[in-house]
């Protein structure tokens, strides 16, 4: 998977491609992350990349020439049928937040381009002419796009072949399982006062799915009641879930 970041500040990618999961598979040549300085496509020997608004008012805008050309260099190497398939992503707090679905959904792209939004906004050419998904990471705003490129990144990668130990752990992870996890515990057995349940460390199997299934049942009903609308309930899911007080859920 390649993913083409747009940034007017690439070497924010440097130290986040080379390290832990994301940079042992960059290694491995099971993902690319390539930073793309849009400064490099401006046309002046300032490298300026934003101007003043049309019809006034406060903040700059990034400007569009530039942001094509990245785009256009970025995706110069990139045969006519892969591009078709590969979304361009303008991060911005204007923007579908991002959830699982659609990760799962860009993770099936053979790459990504990425284009970090700054200052006030982008000229609205980039999103007529460039943009495919324009993407929020959450209803706050950051300083410039970066980290929310990384976030993308970050969570698509996971669903990358390979790039997570045992592609079993991406699918039972808590959210792409529809529900929260388990608690998890660890050695010592006991650890200033506070015990690991027996159940955990009997060796019966089927007793400890069915604990860690009731735990997650339990923790998703306390903390994200919502996500029960949505899970793969069995039957016996759902008797567990009204004997804890679940009303069926299916309202705001
Ligand atoms: N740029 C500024 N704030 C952002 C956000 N919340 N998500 C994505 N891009 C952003």
């Amino acid at each position: 998977m390649r993913f083409h970041v747009l940034t007017l500040f690439p070497d924010a990618f440097g130290i986040f491609a080379h390290y832990s999961i994301i940079g042992r598979a960059v290694e491995r040549g099971l993902l690319s992350v390539e930073a793309t300085d849009i400064r490099e496509f401006t046309a002046d020997r300032h490298g300026t990349a934003d101007d003043y608004q049309f019809g006034g008012g406060p903040g700059m805008v990034m400007k569009p020439e530039p942001v094509f050309g990245a785009a256009a260099a970025a995706l110069s190497d990139t045969p006519a049928a892969e591009r078709a398939r590969t979304p361009v992503v303008l991060t911005s707090p204007q923007g579908r937040t991002l959830d699982q679905a659609l990760v799962d959904e860009f993770a099936t792209a053979p790459g990504m381009v990425i284009i970090c939004g700054h200052y006030a906004g982008v000229d609205e050419r980039i999103r007529q002419g460039l943009v495919t998904h324009e993407i929020s990471i959450g209803d706050y705003v950051l300083t410039g796009g970066e980290l929310a490129a990384m976030v993308i990144i970050d969570a698509v990668s996971r669903f990358v072949p390979g790039v997570v130990g045992s592609e079993e752990n991406v699918q039972e992870d808590s959210i792409t399982s529809g529900l929260l996890q388990h608690p998890l515990y660890t050695r010592p057995a006991e650890f200033r006062g506070m015990a690991t349940p027996d159940v955990l460390r009997s060796g019966n199997h089927a007793e400890i799915e069915r604990w860690r299934r009731h735990k997650s049942l339990e923790r998703t009903l306390r903390l994200r009641p919502d996500l029960l609308d949505t899970a793969p309930l069995t039957n016996s899911d759902r008797v567990y879930l009204a004997s804890i007080g679940w009303d069926g859920g299916q309202h705001a």
